[in-house]
């Protein structure tokens, strides 16, 4: 290790030499016992991204981070130790022969930060490699580098930043989940108030929370986007897809050209942006927000309760339901929500009615067969009288599997087009009268 080093800093000396111009010491590797120290970074092999020691914004404090290393702003995507900052430029990063990386303070010789407890794996030789992903990665010397089973990974850690190939979701295998938290500022990658991932309760769905409180839900998959992020479409720069097996539950999207530089990002104040570099203009530009209007306030107009952004008020209740205050909803006040017309007392003669374009309600109450047909859920959702609701959890194609409700519809918003479809249970002398 160290002869590696020094080979480096006598073919610096030479470049020096020969060219006059200044040569830091740079590789994209650290290996065992080596440490970083303040005024040294490693950079991928592209030269994509660097690692090494910054102070965000106005701040006077230093951490330990990866960002962009070609861009003409600086981009952080990952902080070490985003809790535990350093007050001053004495840090110290180390890979240890455990392959654990501490981040030490030489001040006080307090480790102020370090990628694990204790390593339960027997290591031989570590080595610390940052990748041209972005994925600091801490492999066994002589493996193949794989995001599978690495010693330790950054993109297990997802913070405020999910680039491209990084999950969003869970490991069930080893029940690690990655989700987002914001930094508190600008000025302060702390973890902030606002947090997002899938969550599991019912059919997975993705959430944002504002300290406990949902702000939004993208929703559960539908086999070609979430189904409240309408603008999540094919396009020329990135591909996605969600992984629902037994082993897995994720959120990934992937360039598809690297030279693309993209970034999907939970800002401080709660927005959730995904970004794209314009060389032209040397900055980030919004690409898109799933986020975007009053409708994706979470259950804007209550249960049993659609928002429709093209209608003015936006909020109005379903085919088959009325407020449960008129006096109330006249004045666009939505709190109470809307309740059905006629009661359901779980008849023979109950059936479902059919609404088009919608964005599929809080699937936390739910329940999936990935396998089912849609005939086949009916009669399930049928047969039980606290199913309130169904249709197909994969519509592509000509629509598969079982996603069922048993609980008020809540958190509905109506689209233009391009929505899903949803059966909602129905009293006999409502049933036909369907078409929201
Ligand atoms: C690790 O590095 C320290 C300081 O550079 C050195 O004193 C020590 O001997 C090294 N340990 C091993 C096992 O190489
Ligand atoms: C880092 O480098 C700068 C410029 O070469 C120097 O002024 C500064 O003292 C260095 N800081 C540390 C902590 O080595
Ligand atoms: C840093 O401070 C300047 C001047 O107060 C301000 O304009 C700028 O927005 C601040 N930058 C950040 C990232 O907070
Ligand atoms: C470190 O280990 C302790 C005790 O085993 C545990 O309570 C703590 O949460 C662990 N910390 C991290 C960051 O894993
Ligand atoms: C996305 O594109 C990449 C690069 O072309 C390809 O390797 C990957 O399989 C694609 N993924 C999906 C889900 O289409
Ligand atoms: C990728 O993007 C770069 C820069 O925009 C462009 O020059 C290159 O042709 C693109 N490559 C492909 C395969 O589309
Ligand atoms: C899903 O439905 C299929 C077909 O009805 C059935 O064979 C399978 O056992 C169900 N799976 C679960 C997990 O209920
Ligand atoms: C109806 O479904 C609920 C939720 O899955 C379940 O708890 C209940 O046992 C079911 N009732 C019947 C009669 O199957
Ligand atoms: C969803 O349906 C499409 C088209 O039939 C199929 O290719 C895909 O594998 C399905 N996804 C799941 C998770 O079943």
């Amino acid at each position: 290790m160290e002869e590696r080093r020094v080979t480096k800093l006598i073919f610096c000396l030479l470049v020096v030499l020969y060219t006059s111009i200044t040569c830091t010491y740079a590789s994209n590797t650290i290996s065992a016992n080596q440490t970083l120290r303040y005024n040294e970074t490693i950079f991928s092999p592209q030269e994509t991204f660097e690692l090494g020691f910054f102070s965000p914004g106005n701040s006077t404090n230093h951490y330990v981070g990866i960002w962009y290393k070609k861009l003409s702003k600086q981009t952080v995507v990952w902080v070490a130790n985003r809790n535990t900052p350093l007050t001053d430029a004495t840090g110290e990063l180390t890979l240890t022969r455990q392959g654990v990386l501490i981040l030490r303070s030489a001040t006080t010789g307090n480790i102020i930060w370090s990628s694990m407890n204790s390593s339960t794996t027997s290591v031989r030789n570590p080595i610390g490699k940052l990748l041209d992903t972005g994925n600091f990665i801490i492999y066994e010397e002589g493996d193949v580098i794989n995001q599978e089973n690495p010693i330790w990974q950054s993109f297990d850690f997802l913070q405020h930043t999910l680039l491209p190939g990084m999950k969003l979701g869970w490991n069930l295998v080893t029940g690690s989940e990655t989700s987002y938290t914001s930094w508190k500022s600008n000025d302060d990658p702390a973890a902030g108030e606002f947090s997002m991932s899938v969550n599991t309760e019912g059919y997975p769905q993705v959430i944002l929370r504002d300290g406990e409180k949902i702000k939004f839900r993208a929703g559960p998959w539908n086999g070609l986007r979430f189904s409240g992020d309408a603008d999540l479409k094919p396009n020329s720069i990135y591909n996605f897809t969600f992984v629902l097996n037994q082993r897995e539950i994720y959120y990934q999207y992937n360039l598809i050209n690297t030279s693309v530089y993209t970034r999907l990002v939970l800002q401080p104040s709660g927005s959730i942006e995904r970004l794209l570099w314009v060389d032209s203009m040397q900055d980030w530009t919004l690409y898109l927000a799933p986020e975007s209007d009053h409708c994706d306030r979470y259950a804007v107009c209550k249960a049993f309760g659609s928002c429709n952004i093209d209608n003015s008020p936006v909020c109005e209740c379903l085919k088959g339901f009325e407020p449960i205050s008129p006096e109330q909803w006249r004045i666009a006040d939505w709190s109470q929500g809307c309740r059905r017309r006629i009661r359901l007392d779980c008849g023979p003669g109950e059936g479902f009615n059919k609404y088009t374009n919608v964005k599929l309600p809080d699937t936390r109450a739910s329940w999936y067969n990935q396998t089912m047909t849609l005939g086949e859920c009916e009669k399930v959702c049928k047969s039980n009288c606290s199913c309130t609701a169904y249709t197909n959890s994969n519509s592509s194609g000509t629509g598969s599997g079982c996603l069922l409700w048993f609980s008020d519809l809540i958190d509905i918003r109506t689209f233009a087009e391009t929505g899903d479809t949803l059966y909602i249970r129905m009293p006999p002398s409502e049933l036909g009268k369907s078409k929201q």
